[in-house]
């Protein structure tokens, strides 16, 4: 269950079966190769120099390794870029993004598309049918470096089709987009520019489809990729490792054509990204928040339908974030564990060794640059012992909570944030966290799939409630809560008619008069039924005959509902959504809530229960001692990690 990502083209030949050797020591079954090497695969066009690749995969091979094979594709070489600029892509504005790192390519141009399905033929009638590849890795990291959105001409020209064939005509476009509001019919496709570097705010319409058309452009490279690989290496599953918290495309439908999600998980380098206080960098920086990870396991095992990996693993520290701390010890290997337990086949280390040159030479690995094991190296292996006792894990169940994520909403809220701070991602993490605060398993959901065999749903927010998502919802009886902003526009950024929030007001038979962003410092406080605490960043004044659960000071409700279904009108503080949650989970659905500590969580898989601590003291599980314990006791030792099996 673990792998490693592996460089050949990195190292000198006579170290390969060395390093072979040691990763089986390590407890390594896979390595990931190859999707940065394309400059060694074809030097020059047209010539493949493929007997250093054969030798690297053979020797891994013969080691007993699993090779998973990568397509090239997100570091075209010189001579491809100066063949054909045609293939970069263009900033907001209106500046070529070069040559000198990776990913300097754009979904639009034809000649890419041809040149990426070119190579990936290439790699795939190579390898597709080695007795050690064992399945494939699509492209590396889609859209990393802001690189989903691109605005060259042959953008341009893509969403102009993109947009003829969602409206046929110019007027229905006019229309959809409201483009009456300052002068911006048209009366051609022809007409339409990528909506960037105007005097000010562009048309949110617009905007959205943009991304819409964007996100289409990622899914259909991708979907070419596999259909490539799956001609000539039938029988061997493909992945392609995406990032946490990454919103750029909708990871939904890109997931539908892969057998298995993976994603790369950087707990300490995504905390420094993610929308966090100073106070909570400092409270976190050696081991990272304790939802951080999870989050997004869970999203991704949703993604993958079931299947997914960690593909990259932090093995120590990084390079990339504004500090790079070291991880406290015991982390590497309780975040190994901590993404077995939330259902991951296999853990994937990034990366073998420390590079000693170039752009990522302080990222650390599982090797020092001295070929010797690195702090991380050690616990990597001692999670490799650990699996060799345990043996397989059983499958992951159902969670009994289930929590609806959407790309979409990400963007409406992004493109109209109305208060700087309404980060859509952050207030689904929140939530998250608020649930498994309660010591209980979360899946993550795409609108619209059935909500059956849920106990409890959670919509942190959804902005726009599609037909799909509404019929879900009205056919689930499990207890429902709705968050702020959700059905807040229609499908074409327009308010709906008889206001917010829209296709939802047939479950919650109320109407969002109207809302107020809220700056830093200013809160306010809610009380009744048993909650207190405030709302900050957001508020919104509801009009219903439904019962109110809270209210603010003005008497305005702010909690609502009845028959099991209920909105929040407010982005809710930590006290407040904790409090909301908890009546949810336990007096509605009638769920066992274990209150955790902060530091604390719990994760099932299958009849095993995962106990993680990421603080600085022990912590006993509420569980009496059986002496079944897979791993530690029941005193979980800071950074430890305790599995017992229940009965
Ligand atoms: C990932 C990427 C890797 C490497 C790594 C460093 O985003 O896929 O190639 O750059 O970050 O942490």
């Amino acid at each position: 269950m673990l792998g490693v990502c592996y460089y050949p083209e990195h190292w000198p030949e006579d170290w390969w079966a060395e390093d072979a050797r040691r990763m089986r020591e390590v407890g390594i079954s896979f390595v990931r190769i190859a999707e940065f090497a394309w400059s060694r695969i074809e030097p020059e066009p047209g010539r493949f120099d493929w007997g250093w690749l054969d030798r690297a995969i053979d020797t891994l091979g013969a080691a007993g390794l699993k090779v998973v094979m990568c397509t090239p594709t997100a570091t075209p070489p010189k001579w491809l870029v100066d063949r054909h600029p045609d293939i970069l892509p263009v900033d907001e504005h209106g500046r070529v993004r070069g040559f000198g790192s990776r990913r300097h390519t754009s979904f639009s141009s034809r000649t890419w598309l041809r040149e990426s399905a070119r190579i990936t033929e290439e790699v795939a009638r190579r390898y597709g049918s080695h007795d050690a590849v064992a399945g494939w890795q699509t492209d590396n990291e889609f859209g990393c470096h802001d690189t989903v959105l691109s605005y060259g001409p042959e953008d341009v020209a893509a969403f102009r089709d993109w947009l003829r064939h969602r409206y046929q005509t110019p007027g229905v476009l006019n229309e959809a987009w409201g483009s009456v509001f300052w002068s911006m019919e048209v009366a051609g496709f022809g007409e339409i520019d990528a909506p960037v570097a105007a005097v000010t705010e562009t048309n949110p319409a617009a905007r959205l489809d943009y991304w819409r058309f964007a996100s289409d452009q990622v899914a259909a490279y991708n979907r070419m990729q596999v259909g490539i690989i799956r001609q000539h290496s039938p029988g061997r599953f493909v992945t392609h490792n995406f990032m946490g918290f990454f919103q750029d495309f909708d990871h939904w439908p890109l997931g539908e054509d892969l057998d298995i999600a993976s994603w790369d998980s950087y707990p300490l380098g995504a905390l420094e990204k993610i929308a966090a206080d100073d106070a909570e960098r400092v409270r976190w920086a050696r081991t990272s928040h304790p939802d951080l990870a999870p989050f997004n396991h869970d999203l991704y095992r949703a993604v993958g339908r079931g299947r997914w990996w960690v593909m990259e693993q932090q093995p120590g520290p990084v390079n990339w974030a504004d500090w790079n701390p070291v991880p406290k010890p015991g982390m590497v290997r309780l975040w190994s564990w901590e993404a077995l337990a939330h259902g991951a086949e296999v853990v994937s280390y990034f990366r073998w060794r420390q590079a000693p040159f170039a752009q990522e030479q302080m990222h650390a690995g599982l090797n020092r640059p001295d070929r010797k094991l690195s702090p991380g190296g050690a616990e990597a292996t001692q999670v490799g012992e650990e699996l060799a006792r345990t043996g397989a894990l059983p499958a992951t169940a159902k969670a009994p909570v289930a929590l609806v994520f959407d790309y979409e909403t990400a963007w409406f809220h992004r493109i109209q944030p109305q208060g700087q701070d309404f980060r859509y991602a952050e207030l689904a993490f929140r939530w998250y966290g608020a649930i498994r605060r309660l010591g209980l398993d979360v899946d993550m959901v795409r609108p619209g799939a059935s909500l059956a065999g849920y106990r409890a749903v959670v919509v942190p927010s959804l902005a726009h409630v599609s037909e799909a998502a509404a019929q879900a919802f009205a056919a689930s009886d499990a207890a429902l809560l709705f968050g702020p902003r959700s059905g807040a526009k229609t499908r074409d950024f327009r308010i709906p008619d008889g206001l917010p929030p829209g296709a939802l007001r047939h479950l919650l038979p109320l109407q969002v008069i109207q809302v107020a962003s809220l700056r830093p410092g200013l809160t306010e406080p809610v009380t009744g039924g048993g909650l207190s605490g405030t709302v900050q960043r957001w508020r919104e004044w509801l009009e219903t005959d439904l019962p109110a659960l809270a209210r603010f000071a003005d008497g305005t409700p702010a909690l609502v509902g009845d028959k099991g279904r209920f909105y929040l009108a407010g982005w809710p503080d930590e006290a407040l959504l904790h409090g909301v949650v908890a009546d949810l989970l336990g007096r509605v659905a009638g769920l066992p809530l274990t209150e955790l500590p902060d530091e604390v969580r719990l994760r099932r898989r299958g009849d095993l229960t995962f106990a993680f601590n990421y603080g600085d003291t022990e912590w006993t599980a509420p569980v009496p001692d059986t002496g079944r314990y897979l791993l530690g006791g029941p005193v979980v030792a800071p950074q430890g990690v305790a599995c017992w099996r229940t009965a």
